[in-house]
């Protein structure tokens, strides 16, 4: 165990290892009993989860088993009937997407919900709307145009005339341009 990695008694008692990765300390994302509805039906029943930093957790069920509820959930587009999610100690279940966005949370939403009538460069710049973010935005647009050499090539093309594909790479490009701590999609 390298000295510089772990600092302090404490942290290495919250340590282990995911997928060869040394984790520390308390979790990023913490989902607390949740149970969630439409009008009277419930579509979200009991669910716990917890995503530590450098984690990559996937949501795996059947269509309809309520995947992107949770992920409206935790981004603070629908409220949970009870329980409550927790964002790098905060408890945010009660706070509007925007709050949410600016803790650290990007979401990719189901389908990308891309601007189809602007350039690939002018929906990745859209990511970098906020505050900090929007000031590293051509540092940002290199390190995504880095992850993926084909929006570079087709900055220019408009996004509603790209593959499923190319879209999808300008989905999660977008969502990396605000700088997040944790993407969701
Ligand atoms: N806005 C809504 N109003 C009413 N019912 C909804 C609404 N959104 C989702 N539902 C219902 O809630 C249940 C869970 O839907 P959800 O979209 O979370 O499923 P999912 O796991 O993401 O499915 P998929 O794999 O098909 O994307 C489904 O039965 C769906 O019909
Ligand atoms: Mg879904």
């Amino acid at each position: 165990m390298d000295s510089n990695e772990v600092s302090n008694q404490d942290e290495i008692d919250q340590s282990f290892t995911v997928n060869g990765n040394f984790l520390t300390g308390k979790p990023m994302l913490e989902v607390n009993h949740i149970d969630a509805f439409y009008g009277k039906v419930q579509a979200v029943w009991n669910v716990s989860l917890i995503i530590h930093q450098k984690e990559l957790v996937a949501l795996v069920g059947s269509n309809g088993a309520g995947k992107t509820t949770l992920l409206n959930i935790i981004f603070g587009l629908l409220r949970p009937a009870s329980g409550t999610v927790n964002f790098m100690g905060r408890r945010i279940d009660r706070l509007p997407p925007d709050r949410i966005g600016r803790l650290g949370i990007s979401y990719i939403p189901e389908g990308g919900r891309l601007f189809r009538e602007m350039t690939v460069c002018e929906n990745l710049e859209m990511g970098a709307y906020m505050d900090e973010a929007w000031k590293k935005r051509k540092e940002t647009l290199a390190h995504v145009y880095g992850l993926f050499p084909r929006l570079k090539e087709r900055k220019r093309q408009l996004v509603g005339t790209l593959s499923g594909g190319e879209r999808q790479m300008v989905a999660i490009g977008r969502a990396l341009m605000s700088r997040p701590k944790m993407c969701i999609f």
